[in-house]
């Protein structure tokens, strides 16, 4: 892991700082963090927690801690500073002054994360606008990172420090250049989800946090092949694909979307609207659960709450409880099916592991009991006709 001896080589060496202030979600290890570091090709090289009752206003840790970072930086060779939490503009500017290095926080990185995973027009455009939006109110030399690293959205020439005035007029007709190419692609999205609304289908999006297993599971059921690995958001892009029920006696069409996390950047709420839309259109949602994961419960909250964001806290959901295969012995449901109060609602909650396959068949007979009831409800002449063959 170490860096030291290959300046060049393509590992860019950081130090993770997180601070707690006694709130219940504080990753102390900074696992999260390193996930995300890694997952958008960085190596944390050294960690630093301390505590704090609040943030200093002007450095958000103490001028002691700030030293401190410097050192720890310093003696790993360490090229950027990761916060744990939101910095404000003026924070992340003073400590890049103090430190003498690029600070970042974790807003930043995951909009970083986002652009570099969005597939689709749609997702590139968004997440290009979550990101200038952020950069507007942040320093300039922010900005020509930015176009350096994207082969430029203003494509005019790299501008330099002084040149504020510019950077900020740049980013401003980059915003407006953006939103207006995004309205035109999604009028053509919602004449094409128009046509799809026409097909009489039963729907079902996998949704859930970050490497719950989403996509391990899409693959699982619909064979597929749909990039599951142990990153933050392997799936940027919906995917879908139908699945045929044998007990049902026909096909749903089931979409893989984006994961979601804590803290979810503002911008990216909206700039996911799209992949997100699949999670709105559902008949059903499989809420996908890391159940191995000690911070499992926080992370269904986390979940609720863009769905929530999202407009599709209505839609009636399954839990899945995954990873079964690597719950400790001790904490394995001794029934592979129960019910889960959640919001003051019962959901029905199954446990299974995508990896092994274990219990994927009880999906798939739930799965079907859904669709039929479904069916039961808005079509009693066919309820009828499927319980006379089914007789
Ligand atoms: P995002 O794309 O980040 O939203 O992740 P995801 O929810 O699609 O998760 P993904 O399917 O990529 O899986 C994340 C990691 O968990 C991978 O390393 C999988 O191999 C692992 N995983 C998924 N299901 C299981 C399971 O049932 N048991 C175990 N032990 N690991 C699993």
């Amino acid at each position: 892991m170490s860096s030291s001896d290959k300046p060049a080589a393509p590992v860019t060496p950081v130090v993770l700082v997180g601070v707690d202030f006694g709130l219940p979600h504080f990753d102390g290890e900074l696992e999260e963090l390193g996930l995300l570091a890694e997952t958008a090709g960085l190596s944390p090289v050294a960690r630093l927690v301390c505590k704090r009752k609040a943030p200093d206003a002007a450095l958000f840790v103490g001028s002691g801690k700030a030293e401190e970072i410097r050192v720890l930086a310093q003696m790993h060779s360490a090229v950027e500073v990761l916060f744990d939490q939101a910095l404000s503009p003026a924070q992340q500017r003073n400590l890049e002054r103090v430190l003498n290095l690029p600070v970042s926080d974790r807003t930043f990185l995951i909009l970083e994360i986002f652009a570099q995973r969005a597939r689709s027009h749609e997702g590139k455009l968004q997440v290009e606008l979550a990101k200038l939006q952020y950069l507007s109110t942040r320093l300039v030399r922010r900005w020509s990172h930015l176009e350096r690293q994207r082969g430029g959205i203003g494509a005019r020439g790299g501008p330099g420090e002084t040149q504020i005035e510019l950077d900020r007029r740049m980013i401003g007709d980059a915003i407006k250049r953006t939103r207006e190419r995004l309205v035109k692609v999604k009028r053509q999205r919602s004449t094409q989800r128009r046509q799809r609304d026409r097909r009489d289908t039963f729907n079902v999006s996998l949704v859930g946090y970050t490497n719950a297993g989403k996509s391990t599971l899409f693959n699982a059921l619909v064979k597929a092949r749909a990039y599951a690995a142990d990153q933050l958001f392997a799936t940027l892009d919906t995917t879908t694909r139908q699945l045929y029920l044998a007990d049902a006696g026909r096909s749903i069409s089931l979409s893989d979307t984006v994961g979601f996390i804590r803290d979810l950047p503002h911008g990216l709420v909206d700039a996911f609207q799209a992949t997100l839309q699949e999670a709105i259109d559902a008949d059903l949602l499989l809420h996908v659960v890391d159940a191995s994961n000690p911070s499992f419960p926080e992370q269904i909250s986390q979940v609720q709450r863009v769905l929530a964001e999202i407009g599709a806290q209505h839609i009636p959901q399954l839990l899945i409880f995954n990873k079964l295969d690597a719950m400790a012995p001790e904490a394995r449901p001794t029934c592979a099916q129960d019910v889960l109060e959640m919001d003051g609602e019962f959901v029905p909650r199954i446990f299974l592991s995508a990896q092994s396959g274990e219990g994927l068949q009880l999906l798939r007979q739930q799965l079907a009991a859904e669709v039929l009831k479904v069916h039961d409800e808005m079509t009693p002449d066919l309820a009828a006709e499927l319980k006379r063959e089914e007789g």
